[in-house]
């Protein structure tokens, strides 16, 4: 995908959207040479790569360091940036400005959690001619708050609430929305109720596309498996056993071997 537009088309012909994080150049490089339609450079790095215990340690500048390295492995691709932790939520310029430095440093578009309290910075940003893309259900930078990384939207009221957020964010010009851990009907009564895209992530097949961690697809993590999100890969089991192999070469004197050695 190269601009908003195709978000639009593939809602239109109802296209599925595969949509992956990436945090920097080489998976960047390889996502977009596998045809992957979106880059997000979640504010997941702050756990999967900076090993923090949540996404609220993320920062302006760590995310616009890793949008600049995505944007260098993936000059042509959609890359879709997180506005960090309170960044959205310090008024309308200063909102302004992270995203603009965001955009600066390579993203197509930002990514905004939740909605109460700064619906005019998404009209403010959508105005200023930023894609913005909505993220609504689990919005992780609420977790405290939420008690817990847990499905939301499962009383008819809380439903209700998250319907009515998705209708409101399509209106103040959302060109597609994100919905974490809701009920698989939830999502498919959001995608049915909107012209704009979902992209579900634990929310079931009915959505517009799909968007999954980058370490969970990989299997990056020997400890980390949420239920819904499927292995392509044991990545953790194969990383680890090149290292031990290193090892046991280095240790064998086994490595480098005669035709490695440069002179
Ligand atoms: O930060 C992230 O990785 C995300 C996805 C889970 C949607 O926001």
């Amino acid at each position: 995908m190269k601009g908003v537009l195709d978000f639009a088309r593939a809602r239109r012909e109802a296209t599925p959207i595969a949509m992956v994080t990436s945090y920097d150049a080489w998976s960047a490089r390889l996502a977009a040479a596998a045809d992957v339609d979106c880059l997000l450079v979640g504010d997941s790095v702050a756990m999967v790569v900076h090993g923090f215990p949540d996404t609220l340690h993320a920062t302006l500048e760590m995310m616009a360091a890793h949008t600049a390295a995505v944007r260098r492995g993936a000059p042509e691709s959609f890359v879709v940036a997180d506005m960090p932790f309170l960044s959205h939520r310090r008024g309308t310029a200063a909102a302004v400005e992270a995203a603009g430095a965001l955009m600066r440093a390579g993203a197509s578009a930002v990514k905004i959690e939740g909605l109460a309290g700064h619906e005019d910075v998404v009209a403010h940003l959508v105005g200023s001619g930023i894609p913005v893309m909505g993220h609504l259900g689990l919005t992780p930078q609420s977790v405290h708050q939420l008690g817990g990384y847990r499905v939301q939207g499962r009383s008819s009221e809380a439903a209700q609430r998250i319907l009515e957020d998705a209708r409101r964010l399509e209106q103040l010009g959302a060109f597609a929305l994100v919905l974490e851990c809701v009920p698989e009907q939830l999502a498919a009564d959001i995608t049915a109720a909107l012209a704009i895209p979902t992209i579900g992530i634990g929310s079931g097949v009915r959505t517009s596309g799909q968007v999954l961690v980058m370490h969970d697809l990989l299997g990056l993590q020997a400890d980390f498996r949420p239920r819904f999100a499927r292995r392509y890969l044991e990545g953790h089991e194969l990383v680890r056993e090149a290292f031990a192999r290193f090892v046991a070469d280095v240790r064998a004197a086994r490595f480098p071997a005669r035709e490695e050695i440069l002179c």
